[in-house]
């Protein structure tokens, strides 16, 4: 599918579910959620909260702000069962340390995933693994928690696992850009010259929620169809968030114009994370609460293509870093 300014601005305006309208219990539950201090992951936390929980885990980097959170989560919700974790999901070891800790107390089941912790850096950055950090944070560190979580996952009598994509991955329009020989490596080792370094990362952004949605496809397709895990990718829309706080003016005063607030957004995390009609549609892309074609390039030959080299590279890379990645894969993952 093509996106239009059109369709996009219909689609901001669109009314959405409310939570509550699924009529859902998490009683006995375990729900994980990266990024949930602040915007999206956090009122999506608010309205899963709501839903009573056994166990709600707000996976956040900087433990301060996610202890704020808990606490206000807990006095808007009432809802006892909330607990921050530390996790930088830019950093393997961060990732490793989360779920070595959580096999350590206990492990057992995590019924819901929601991979919603991202940036989106103008500046060329680094990653405590020196990945430039849109790349290294919206996928890299999305991909590799997302092995390391599978385990847990895969215990839950229906598990589903969320990834925050965009829309923006409409406008990856340089097909080319995705094909390089070594995608991740390239996209690393690009030094922009200043004219165009704003202009790079931007691309870099819009590239990283691509492979997202590639991502969460090619894994549920290495899931074996007895599992009842359903994997998804999501498009929260364009929030009033604090997501833009490194770009310019002019998309900030467009974001304040058309963006749907955070809590409108949160409620396509939520949709994608209980409600009935997901339930087993797995590998889908989910715009507005709805199952919706990906951009014309993802579904393309070339996008498969893609798809298939940004899984091996993946691999490829986080094997070299983390041992259990391959373990998990050849223990849990068809080929
Ligand atoms: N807002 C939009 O218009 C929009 C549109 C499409 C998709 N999305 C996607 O939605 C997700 C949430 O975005 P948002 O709008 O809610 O942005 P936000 O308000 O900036 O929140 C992002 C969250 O991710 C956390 N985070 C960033 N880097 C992290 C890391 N290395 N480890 C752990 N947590 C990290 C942030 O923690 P700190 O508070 O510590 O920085 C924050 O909690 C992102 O994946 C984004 O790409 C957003």
């Amino acid at each position: 599918m093509k996106m239009t300014f059109g369709v996009f601005l219909h689609e901001q305006f669109a009314t959405l579910p409310k939570p509550a309208s699924y009529g859902i219990s998490l009683e006995g539950k375990t729900v994980i959620i990266t990024g949930a201090n602040v915007g999206l992951g956090f009122e999506a936390a608010k309205h899963l909260a709501r839903m009573s929980p056994g166990r709600l885990i707000l996976a956040c980097r900087d433990p301060k702000k996610a202890q704020i959170a808990v606490q206000d989560i807990k006095t808007a919700t009432g809802c006892n069962s909330v607990e921050a974790w530390q996790l930088d999901i830019s950093s393997n070891e961060s990732v490793k340390a989360f779920a070595d800790r959580f096999a350590k107390e206990g492990g057992g089941k995590v019924d819901i995933l929601i991979e919603n912790a991202g940036v989106n850096v103008p500046k060329m950055e680094r990653t405590p693994d020196a990945w430039e950090k849109n790349i290294g944070t919206n996928h890299i560190g999305t991909a590799h928690f997302a092995f390391r979580m599978l385990p847990f996952l895969l215990q839950a009598p229906q598990p589903r696992l969320v990834i925050l994509a965009s829309d923006v991955h409409y406008f990856t329009y340089k097909p080319e850009l995705m094909n390089r020989p070594d995608l991740l490596h390239s996209l690393n080792a690009d030094k922009p010259t200043n004219k165009f370094e704003g202009f790079a990362n931007i691309q870099r952004y819009d590239i990283s929620k691509t492979m997202n949605v590639l991502f969460g496809h090619i894994l549920s397709q290495h899931v074996p169809s007895s599992s009842p895990l359903t994997v998804s990718t999501v498009n929260p829309g364009f929030c009033v968030s604090a997501l833009l706080r490194d770009q310019g003016f002019m998309l900030q005063i467009f974001n304040r114009l058309v963006g749907r607030s955070t809590e409108v957004g949160s409620r396509t995390l939520v949709h994608a994370a209980v409600a009935p009609n997901v339930q087993g549609k797995t590998g889908v892309y989910l715009s507005s609460c709805a199952v919706t074609e990906p951009s014309d390039f993802v579904i393309s030959k070339q996008g498969q293509e893609t798809e298939e080299k940004l899984w091996a590279e993946t691999v490829d890379i986080l094997g070299k870093v983390d041992p259990e990645v391959p373990r998990i894969i050849s223990t849990y993952l068809s080929h």
